[in-house]
């Protein structure tokens, strides 16, 4: 009895104290930025939401997991002023019906990251002043064309990464205020056009990885107003020259990780406005001269990890606004070559040439206000990252990414040059850490105003290995470690990720198996010819003794 009462006054507490604002133990009661009082319980491990002790007054509620296991229902009447409702990584199997009755104040309900398998109409009965929904990272597989027709208002929905197989016709019937859509992460393969009949306004529409081989036209004619379109890790190997046509209001167009061959001339011609165009991870082996010829207001392309053997001048003539380029990893492209297409846009302020090979040295001469370099994995070595010499604006830029090079040391007019970048990668480079090749560099580091997002590693000398060089005491360096062995050098020509942790002990171990391997090999062509031989003599005794007879 008495252990009753005392359970009793316990759960009563948080009722009693805190100026009688309720506040549910495990949970935090504030007011957001925008004045509201708010709960935030996010420590995880609820199984339950603690609603009686939660204060009517609330406006924002917050819940999220790990190791929660909720049901919701109509457990949110009595909170009349709510207007943002998380409740998020906590396993809420289904909505519920009319689960958000009353609530004429609720403007956002993001239920991302539950085990909710079923959309239908009763769950979001009188929600028509609701404006974004989020039921992304769910296992949705299929939703009707009345699953939203009460969401009138809705400007932002959210349905990413669950299991939608096909959009039935109408799936959006009376969403005609929906500015943002993202079906990323669902297995479509298709999208027909009419389903988008109702949502006229849409503005930003994403599929990525949704198994989509080629869009229909049509669709684009029901969107005259989309300004972003994401269909990057889908399928399409080709565009026709029209595909864009009807989209005139494109400004952000992600075509990333597909299996395009070609940009066919024109495809662009009704995209003036376009600003960011990101075509990496597909297949291009060209570039036609006229592809990008109206994208006089492109400020972004990247053009990364495709095959382009070459870069026209001509193809990026145009493009007067451009201010980051990226063409890394287009590891047959003749650099030579490319000294000619940058004189064309010396505007440049962001360049990535990474994982190309050598550079050759005026490569960047062209370039006057580049502020963001990178040229990581490239074998770059003390003598080579004099290609960097010519950008003097560097030195009041943002980013230099130099990792995964050759570099043994840096140099003093380097180190003058480096200490002035915000931030700069040397990671993954076989650096001597003693006074003559890293000295300077560590002196200047270590009495840097700013931090750096990583810090540089010493390969050598070997008690040093591994430690990062704002670790170290300049006083107890070597002078000049010039003595480099055999083994290591090899180890860090042979591997780029040679400092990663394990990375050594792969190298050796894979080398152990080899070994092995191949005494193996020896052992059983040993044992075969030995028994061959032994077969040869069989016969031949036998023939032989055929003769013989
Ligand atoms: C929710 O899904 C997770 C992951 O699939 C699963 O482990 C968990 O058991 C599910 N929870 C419920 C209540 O169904
Ligand atoms: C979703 O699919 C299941 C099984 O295929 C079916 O029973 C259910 O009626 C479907 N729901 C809707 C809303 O279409
Ligand atoms: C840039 O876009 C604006 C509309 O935002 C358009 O009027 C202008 O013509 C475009 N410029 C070029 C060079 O295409
Ligand atoms: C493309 O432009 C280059 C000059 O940049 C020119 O040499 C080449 O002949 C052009 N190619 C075609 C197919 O017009
Ligand atoms: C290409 O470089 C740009 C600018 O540095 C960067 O924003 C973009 O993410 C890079 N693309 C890839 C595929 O890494
Ligand atoms: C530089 O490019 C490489 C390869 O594309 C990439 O992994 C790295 O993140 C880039 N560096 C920065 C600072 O973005
Ligand atoms: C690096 O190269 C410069 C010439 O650019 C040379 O003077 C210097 O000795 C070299 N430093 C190292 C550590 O190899």
């Amino acid at each position: 009895m008495l252990l009753q009462w005392f359970v009793i006054c316990l759960l009563a507490m948080p009722v009693l104290t805190g100026n009688d604002r309720k506040c549910p133990m495990e949970c935090t009661c504030n007011v957001d930025e925008q004045n509201r009082r708010q709960l935030l319980c996010t420590k995880g491990g609820l199984s339950a939401i603690p609603v009686n002790q939660i204060d009517e007054d609330v406006r924002v509620i917050i819940i999220k997991g790990p190791g929660n296991t909720i049901n919701i229902g109509q457990l949110f009447k009595k909170f009349s002023n709510l207007e943002v409702l998380r409740i998020t990584d906590s396993q809420i199997p289904s909505i519920g019906t009319e689960s958000f009755w009353g609530l004429i104040k609720l403007r956002i309900v993001d239920l991302s990251r539950n085990n909710i398998t079923n959309v239908n109409r009763h769950n979001f009965r009188g929600q028509n002043n609701l404006h974004e929904l989020d039921l992304s990272k769910n296992k949705i597989l299929n939703l009707s064309s009345t699953s939203f027709d009460h969401l009138t208002e809705l400007k932002r929905l959210n349905l990413a990464d669950n299991s939608i197989l096909e959009l039935v016709p109408r799936t959006f019937f009376l969403l005609n205020q929906l500015k943002y859509l993202d079906l990323s992460g669902n297995p479509l393969q298709d999208l027909p056009p009419d389903v988008f009949r109702d949502v006229p306004e849409l503005r930003i529409f994403k599929c990525r990885n949704c198994q989509l081989k080629k869009i229909n036209p049509q669709l684009y004619n029901l969107l005259p107003m989309l300004s972003e379109l994401d269909l990057g890790r889908n399928e399409f190997k080709f565009l026709d020259k029209d595909e864009f046509r009807d989209v005139k209001n494109l400004i952000k167009v992600l075509l990333d990780g597909n299996q395009l061959s070609v940009v066919v001339d024109e495809l662009f011609r009704n995209q003036k406005r376009l600003q960011h165009l990101d075509l990496s991870y597909n297949r291009l082996a060209k570039v036609p001269n006229d592809s990008f010829q109206h994208l006089g207001n492109l400020t972004f392309l990247d053009l990364s990890y495709n095959k382009l053997m070459r870069l026209e001048p001509q193809s990026v003539r145009s493009l007067n606004k451009l201010l980051t380029l990226n063409i890394s990893g287009n590891v047959q492209m003749n650099l030579h070559d490319m000294r000619e297409t940058f004189e064309v846009i010396p505007q440049l302020t962001h360049l990535s040439v990474a994982d190309m090979g050598v550079l050759p040295m005026g490569l960047l001469v062209p370039f006057k206000q580049l502020r963001y370099l990178n040229i990581s994995g490239n074998h770059l070595d003390n003598m080579s990252l004099q290609v960097i010499d010519p950008c003097r604006e560097l030195e009041v830029s943002t980013f230099l990414d130099l990792s995964r090079n050759q570099l043994y040391g840096i140099n003093e007019d380097t180190v003058k040059r480096i200490q002035r970048i915000r931030n700069v990668r040397l990671d993954n480079n076989p650096l001597i850490c003693d006074e003559c090749h890293m000295g300077k560099l560590i002196n200047v580091v270590q009495h840097l105003q700013w931090k750096w997002e990583t810090y540089p590693i010493c390969f050598l000398p070997k008690p040093l290995r591994g430690s990062e060089i704002t670790d170290l005491d300049v006083s107890k360096l070597h002078d000049c470690l010039d003595y480099i062995t055999d083994e290591e050098q090899n180890a860090a020509s042979t591997s780029h990720n040679f400092l990663e942790r394990g990375g050594l002990n792969t190298l050796a171990i894979l080398g152990g198996i080899v070994l092995v391997l191949i005494v193996v090999i020896i052992l059983a062509m040993a044992v075969c010819f030995s028994k061959r031989r032994a077969r040869y003599y069989t016969r031949e005794d036998r023939l032989n003794g055929a003769n013989a007879v």
